[in-house]
């Protein structure tokens, strides 16, 4: 009893760290927002900077010799791609951050519309990138499937992320601890797809790490039930992730998985529309 108390108590402490972490994460997107804008206009102001200066060379072109022009125009190429590029990666991570306000402000329950195929990228690389930060030598391949033209859609974007953030977490770690154990040759990987039918929206996880037992499979969403050591895991998120995608978005988590082998995790929201 005292022991279990202890763990308790360790793993509550560990869940408000978190909640810390969220408040935390969205004043930093904030303040990023603005030297990232920036970045991106004064990338986007020497890119016609460029073209004045090209304008000159041209209205110049008998005064300069012909193997100088030919590597002027060379470098001025490069120097455009590489603007493009500096204004494209930038564009990126506004949208990321925007992305983790959005979610950070959308009050709990509020059904927003959303583009989900974002979100869950976001997600997805929000979880790839702490894993990478907490575990040396952890990399897998990530293969993302998005079925493109899917509209907004109304959603909890707060907590939709959070279970997509639950099991892509679970999913890394099932990889992760795989890779500990198995011999050369294993491919950690990690398929995410999102799609439409007739109905629902769906979203699928799969891994190929260590698969879940009989019993895991059993208590998988029993609170506080976790097989990681403490301040890994709290046992908290399969239950959270379930009531979020059922009880909340009125859809179906379901799963599939072989010990040893894969876990596949489904989740089926019906399609609403703003
Ligand atoms: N993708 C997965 N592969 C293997 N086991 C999993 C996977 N997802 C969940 N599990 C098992 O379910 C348990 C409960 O998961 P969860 O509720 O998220 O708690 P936690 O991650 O804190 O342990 C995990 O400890 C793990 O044993
Ligand atoms: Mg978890």
């Amino acid at each position: 009893m005292e022991k279990e108390l202890e763990t308790l108590k360790e793993q509550l402490k560990q869940q408000e760290k978190l909640a810390s972490l969220g408040l935390l994460s969205a004043g930093i997107a904030h303040e990023i927002q603005n030297p990232l804008n920036f970045v991106i206009n004064f990338s986007k102001m020497s890119d016609k900077l460029l073209s004045d200066l090209t304008e000159i060379v041209e209205d110049n072109e008998a005064a300069l010799p012909e193997a100088d022009r030919e590597e002027m125009d060379d470098i001025v190429a490069d120097l455009r791609e590489n603007m493009a590029k500096i204004v494209e990666h930038g564009e990126r991570a506004i949208s990321i951050i925007q992305g983790i306000l959005l979610v950070s402000r959308g009050k709990e329950n509020e059904f927003l519309p959303t583009d989900v195929c974002k979100l869950v990228k976001e997600y997805v690389w929000l979880s790839y990138h702490a894993m990478r930060a907490n575990h040396k030598n952890f990399n897998i391949s990530i293969h993302e499937n998005y079925e493109e033209g899917i509209p907004q859609m109304m959603v909890i974007p707060q907590d939709l992320s959070r279970a997509i953030l639950n099991i892509v977490n679970n999913a890394c770690y099932a990889v992760w601890k795989k890779q500990q154990t198995e011999k050369e040759g294993y491919v950690p990987q990690i398929d995410i797809t999102v799609k439409t039918d007739a109905s629902d929206l769906l979203i699928v996880i799969a891994d190929n790490g260590v698969g879940m037992s009989e019993e895991v499979k059993q208590r998988l969403y029993d609170n506080f039930f976790t097989t990681k050591p403490v301040g890994q895991g709290t046992g908290l998120g399969m239950g959270i992730t379930r009531d979020i995608i059922e009880n909340k978005h009125g859809g179906k988590l379901l799963f599939d998985s072989k010990e040893g082998e894969y876990t596949n995790f489904t989740i089926h929201i019906p399609i609403r529309l703003k």
